[in-house]
């Protein structure tokens, strides 16, 4: 074999340089030094190589040996992932932890999935079988929600020659043999995929099924679709984790991975902490059993960061070709954006706006695209959902990071410090907002409930958006001056921000609501506008409205109504029907 080598001679934090470079090519995994540091190359030119390193380059001194490994920055995917926590190179968090404590040490070398610990294998093929990419070779119980299928890699396509009877595995073990084109591949439970490289074989649907949050604001008036792209921009403190967790927690995807690039590492400890303690609401299991975690935090160098992000899509793909449906949750793609900006500064490029690299767009486009809605044969869907936050510096959503990053998503749920500071949350701003998904998930309304949403929906937001207008209007001149017709939009549109916009993601009654009971409840609220309206044309004045006991009623129906007592608005219609025909008979 050819020698792989370089010597060190310039260092600069994260990024290495070295010369003397030989059988290194772009993309390759290095070692670096005696300590074997794990570095990537990201820059090639003669027999210099730029390398960015993933561990704490102080101390090192030029002169040292650089040693190529001959293969990209890859994920190992297997049985072991689920519940696991890694870091942006899938390095196993807590095996680190246990062989060498607190801090990791540089060098440390863990891998990614335990090589001792058997699986028990159940085969689904048997020789003579035709297998192609993703075809399932058999099955491993992950853990009590997830069944592992271990899938035949993208690049592998044949006869099956050999096959290994059911039983207790190592993921190294050999468990089949494929007879291809070129000759026979033997098979492990587990494989590499290089983190960068999309593995995307499938075709692509058109997004035709929401991802159910539970989160109102989010499925009745801005919805994303399985397979979809959201981004959640906000100030400082305005929510967005808490909203990235209410959908790790809640929403309806198979497998949940979610990339923590906390700023502060203490942000991480609370999901490192919390998460294993969630339970999932339909199983009753612990949640960290559908959850795969990558944590990074502000004292990880900044490559692994950069990083973090594809390692985290490559393992939701990995899941989405054995056909599951992926949601992954990047807090903060912002902290991403500065690892590329810090790297890039490091590398003297020429910087764009802000400081940040000019293929920072490029970057993002890249990710999100990773996105999607795919067929999986056998009229089977499968799917990866994208959803970012972004922090803003200052809330400013002019810069960069957001405003590249809205050109490639398809939902935006921008935050208002506003609606924060007074205490509305989830604090998704009704007006900026927005999901381009409306029309392709109309029919899935109709088919699973029988409602016509997208009216329900429109007029939510026009009511949402003329009370807008007329606040302009009050702040002029008071609410005196606006005739009675016009003040019960106001009133209305206090109860919809009231008793259905906001929502306690902290709350055991209100933090998950099923879709049947979102609409009930968006169909009291407008029951109960129809009703009034109706009267108030008649004559009556306001206040015997706003006076009705009722209103209180709507207004606690998130509560007091729990999701699994959906019948009960019946009662709730009741008595507004009540109220209003007590109001009508008055101003006949
Ligand atoms: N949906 C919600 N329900 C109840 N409280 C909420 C909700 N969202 C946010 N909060 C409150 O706002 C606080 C800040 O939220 P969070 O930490 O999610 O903000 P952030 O945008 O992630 O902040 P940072 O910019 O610091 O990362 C929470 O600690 C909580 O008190
Ligand atoms: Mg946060």
């Amino acid at each position: 074999m050819a020698e792989r080598e370089g010597i060190v001679y310039r260092i600069n934090g994260p990024v290495i340089e070295a010369n003397q470079v030989t059988g290194i090519f772009m993309g390759d995994m290095v070692e670096v030094g005696e300590e074997r540091l794990i570095g990537e190359t990201i820059g090639l030119d003669g027999d210099t190589a730029i390398i960015q390193v993933y561990e704490d380059t102080s101390g090192l001194r030029p002169g040292i040996k650089v040693y190529g490994t001959g293969l990209p920055l890859a994920a190992e995917l297997g049985p072991g992932l689920i519940a696991n926590t890694y870091d942006g190179i899938q390095r196993p968090l807590r095996d680190i932890q246990d062989k060498v404590g607190n801090f990791i040490t540089r060098g440390v070398r863990v891998p990614a999935l335990d090589r001792e610990k058997k699986w028990h294998f159940v085969p689904k093929v048997k020789v003579g079988d035709k297998v192609k990419a993703n075809s399932v070779l058999g099955t491993v119980q992950e853990t009590v929600l997830i069944e592992h299928r271990i899938i035949v890699p993208p690049d592998v396509e044949g006869e099956i020659v050999f096959i290994i009877g059911e039983g207790d595995y190592t993921v190294e073990e050999i468990i089949a043999k494929v007879k291809t084109a070129t000759g026979e591949r033997e098979l492990q439970m587990f494989h590499r995929w290089p983190v960068r490289q999309k593995r995307s074989l499938l075709n692509r649907l058109n997004p035709s099924i929401p991802l159910v949050t539970g989160q109102r604001t989010l499925d009745f008036l801005f919805p994303i679709a399985k397979g979809g792209v959201a981004a959640i921009p906000g100030g400082f403190g305005t929510g967005k984790t808490v909203l990235q967790h209410s959908f790790a927690k809640w929403c309806d995807a198979d497998i949940i991975v979610y990339i923590g690039c906390g700023e502060r590492g203490n942000e991480m400890t609370q999901v490192l902490e919390e998460f294993p303690e969630l339970v999932d609401p339909k199983s009753g299991r612990p949640l960290m059993e559908r959850t795969v975690l990558i944590a990074n935090t502000s004292n990880m160098p900044v490559t692994a960061r950069e990083s973090s992000i594809y390692t985290g899509i490559t393992m939701g793909e990995y899941f989405r070709d054995m056909g599951y449906h992926v949601a992954i949750m990047a807090d903060s793609t912002s902290r991403w954006a500065e690892a590329l900006r810090e790297i890039s500064g490091r590398l003297e490029e020429m910087p764009a706006e802000e400081g940040f690299p000019a293929y920072l767009a490029s970057r993002l486009a890249e990710f999100y695209e990773r996105a999607g809605l795919f067929d999986a044969g056998d009229g089977k869907l499968t799917s990866v959902s994208i959803i970012g936050a972004v922090s803003p510096p200052g809330g400013d959503f002019s810069e960069p990071v957001t405003q590249h990053t809205r050109r490639f998503i398809r939902c935006f749920w921008g935050l208002d410090p506003e609606l924060a500071g007074a205490r509305h949350f989830p604090a998704i701003n009704w007006i900026d907002s927005y999901s381009e998904y409306i029309e392709d998930l109309a029919p899935w309304w109709v088919e699973n409930f029988g409602i016509q949403w997208t009216e329900l929906r429109t007029r939510f937001t026009e009511i949402l958006q003329i009370e807008q207008r007329l606040q302009q209007v009050v702040k002029l001149v008071g609410p005196d001056a606006l005739p009675d017709s016009e003040r019960l939009i106001l009133e209305i549109a206090r109860i919809i921000k009231i008793a259905f916009l906001q929502q306690n993601a902290l709350s055991e009654d209100d933090a998950y609501c099923v879709t049947m009971k979102q609409i009930r409840m968006a169909q009291a609220i407008l029951h109960f506008y129809d009703r009034a309206k109706a009267i108030i044309e008649k004559g009556a004045p306001i206040f015997t409205i706003t006076g009705l006991s009722v209103v209180q009623d709507i207004l606690r129906m998130k509560s007091r109504i729990p999701n699994d007592r959906i019948e009960e608005f019946d009662d709730l219609l009741a008595t507004i029907n009540e109220q209003m025909d007590e109001l009508e008979e008055r101003y006949k």
